[in-house]
């Protein structure tokens, strides 16, 4: 018996190949299982050969997903958003200094947030400035008023 030619070996594999195809099937041809129905108010719909596409609007109270503009936003922008939104922060109540670098250190230590120990400055500068901005007046210490707006309440010279 003659060994097979490089012809005849490349016509079995042409043979395999195809017949592997046809047992897979052409690309597409898997049909996700059905959704499952939903519940409640329907939402807009359009439904083509068999894919439904919906659409809905969620309102989420607080919806910011990047820092506000600001100094060191852009730090903190990079640092903060991976894992949660900046309202994460932005919901906390005024918070001090040291409070703030308690929260980013916790980040760090415990979440394990990629956050650079020379970044950490920065990021409570914003915060705290943030936090000051947002609430109007800082709670705790007593205000402090400057010097030359304090009302003259000496009763004059005379
Ligand atoms: C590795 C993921 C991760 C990164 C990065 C991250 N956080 Fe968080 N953060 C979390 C988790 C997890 C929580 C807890 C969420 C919960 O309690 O539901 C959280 C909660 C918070 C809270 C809520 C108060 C608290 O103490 O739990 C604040 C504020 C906050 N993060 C600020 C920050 C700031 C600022 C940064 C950037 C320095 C940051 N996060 C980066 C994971 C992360």
């Amino acid at each position: 018996m003659k060994p097979p030619t490089p012809g005849m070996l490349a016509a079995g594999l042409v043979g395999v190949t195809v017949f592997t195809l046809m047992m897979v099937g052409p690309p597409g041809s898997y049909t996700p299982p059905p959704e499952p129905q939903s519940t409640g108010p329907a939402p807009s719909s359009i439904s083509v050969n068999g894919f439904t596409l919906t659409s809905d609007t969620v309102d989420l109270p607080i919806d910011e997903q990047q820092y506000p503009d600001g100094p060191h936003a852009d730090v903190i922008n990079a640092n903060c958003t991976s894992c949660h939104s900046a309202s994460m922060a932005m919901t906390q109540p005024v918070l001090s200094a040291d409070q703030w670098k308690a929260t980013v250190t916790k980040m760090k230590d415990v979440y394990k947030a990629p956050v650079a120990e020379k970044d950490i400055p920065a990021i409570v500068d914003y915060l705290t400035a943030m936090s000051v901005a947002q609430d109007g007046a800082p709670t705790g210490k007593a205000q402090d008023t400057a010097p030359g707006t304090a009302p003259d309440v000496s009763g004059g010279t005379g």
